[in-house]
């Protein structure tokens, strides 16, 4: 009999006795590092993902991640493996997580159609005692109406043939610490600590007592840290809104005053450092040139359509989209500003960007503020050449550049992904090769001091001229 319908008890001892097949559909940024958490645990874990290269990187052990040493072992030792087939995936999956993308469509409402496919291969190779668990990013509801498609396209109910949870993910994203390089600065964000996958706490809704202990008991095999309940699926789909809609608005009001302070004569970072001293009731968050990523942005747009579909206008929401999606224009201007003060234009000029992926050592470009501030520069004349050395190495569809190309005869530096790497760029060298030693930091990256003793004009985002 399998999971689901056994008793409870009988249940959480197969999970706790790992003998489960469980299958993660979309193994990507999020579902490939849960699946292989899930076979070190133990578990027979099979990836399904409709992307042939990926499957073929997942089975080959060669994807470079976070936990390239655990996919390695769990692939040698058969723990898991990944397939496009669904039929081959799902057949004997007891346990089926979902792990697909959630992009923001034309109207900026979340795109189910992953869902809808994935819940449809499930549905064609369901079996009464299966428990499904969604992990995507979702907007409040989302879980429900695939339990009603589920439902109409089955004879099963769930609740009682089989169960389902919602569990959204909560994972930061990094290349493995060795391949990046080990530099020692003083960081902003140096204090903030190391969190893998096992040790960050997770939250949990059913459908039905019976898949919230089972979703939980599962979680907390490879989780050493709390699993909270909540009352419902809807509660915990609120919750991973609530968690990125934060430091959406957050980051929002510190790149407003990143634009306000300064004419103050006031430097905003310096600002948050001292405001940070206060041991309760703050929390830092830092301005930057833009917010990217298939996560923050994203999810605060699902909420704000939805929202407006219930007559409401979320006005403290959609002004924070405004206000963050306006740092790259803003980034721009600085820029302008100081070619104005060597009496250049960005037309024709050649403007280097440093950093073509949404954060920091990751290649990930999905909605990139510098995707942006590229397309902001050509429009307006420039020539413009990006190096990330990252992004470079592990994907092929951007023309990116070495060095030497990137600096020669540079009017303008655009510092707008703070990779650890770029800590190891020799500035002098940088500025002997540059025709117009300008530096925009959109991080606060560069030592200033150091900056300036080398000649460049420095300009960074939140700091007075
Ligand atoms: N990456 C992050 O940092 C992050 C953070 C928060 C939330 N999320 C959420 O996690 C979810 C997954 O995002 P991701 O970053 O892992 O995406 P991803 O694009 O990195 O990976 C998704 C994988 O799913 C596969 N896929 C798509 N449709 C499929 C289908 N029907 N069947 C099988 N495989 C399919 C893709 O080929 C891909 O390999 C999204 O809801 C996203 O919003 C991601």
């Amino acid at each position: 009999m399998s999971l689901y319908l056994r008793d409870l008890t009988q249940a959480l001892k197969q999970i706790q006795e790992k003998k489960i097949n469980i299958t993660v559909i979309g193994v990507g940024t999020i579902g490939l590092p849960l699946a292989t958490f899930l076979a070190s645990a133990g578990y027979n874990v099979t990836g399904l993902d409709i992307n042939e290269a990926r499957v073929k990187q997942i089975n080959d052990a060669t994807v470079v991640f976070e936990y390239s040493d655990k996919l390695k072992k769990a692939v040698k030792l058969n723990k898991l493996r990944a397939t496009t087939k669904s039929s081959d995936a799902l057949k004997d999956a007891e346990i089926v997580f979902v792990c697909v993308p959630t992009p923001l469509n034309e109207n900026l409402a979340m795109n189910n159609s992953n869902l809808l496919s994935a819940t449809d291969a499930i549905i064609k190779n369901i079996k009464a005692g299966m428990l499904v668990i969604y992990e995507s990013s979702v907007s409040i509801g989302t879980t429900r109406t695939l339990i009603k498609r589920i439902e109409e396209n089955t004879k099963l109910k769930i609740g009682k043939d089989i169960g389902i949870a919602y569990c959204p993910e909560r994972y930061n994203p990094t290349l493995p610490r060795e391949i990046l390089p080990q530099v020692i600065y003083n960081s902003k964000q140096s204090d903030i600590a190391y969190y893998t996958i096992d040790k960050v706490s997770r939250v949990v809704g059913g459908s039905d007592e019976k898949s919230l202990k089972l979703a939980k008991r599962i979680y907390s095999e490879f989780i050493t840290t709390e699993v909270k309940e909540v009352s419902s699926i809807e509660t915990a789909e609120a919750t991973k809104l609530l968690e990125n809609i934060f430091r959406d608005v957050n980051i929002g009001l510190v790149n407003e005053l990143a634009t306000i302070f300064p004419t103050f004569g006031v430097d905003v970072y310096e600002v948050i450092d001292a405001a940070k001293t206060k041991p309760f009731a703050f929390l830092p968050h830092y301005p930057g040139a833009g917010v990217g990523g298939e996560c923050i942005p994203v999810d605060t747009w699902y909420l704000i359509r939805q929202a407006e579909e219930n007559g409401l206008n979320p006005k403290l929401l959609k002004v924070t989209r405004e206000v963050n999606d306006s740092m790259p224009a803003h980034t721009v201007k600085l820029l302008e500003e100081e070619l104005a003060q060597h009496s250049k234009k960005i037309s024709g000029s050649k403007i280097s960007v440093l950093g073509l992926s949404y954060k920091k050592n990751i290649y990930d470009t999905r909605l990139s503020p510098s995707l942006e501030i590229v397309k902001i520069l050509k429009s307006k004349g420039a020539k413009v050449v990006i190096y990330d050395p990252i992004v470079q190495q592990h994907d092929s569809r951007y023309e990116l550049n070495s060095f030497e190309d990137t600096f020669k005869n540079s009017d303008a530096l655009m510092l707008i992904t703070d990779h650890d790497a770029f800590h190891l760029i020799d500035l002098k060298t940088v500025k002997d090769l540059m025709k117009t030693p300008i530096v925009i930091d959109g991080r606060q990256f560069f030592n200033k001091t150091k900056l300036k003793s080398l000649g460049f004009s420095y300009r960074c985002i939140g700091e007075p001229k």
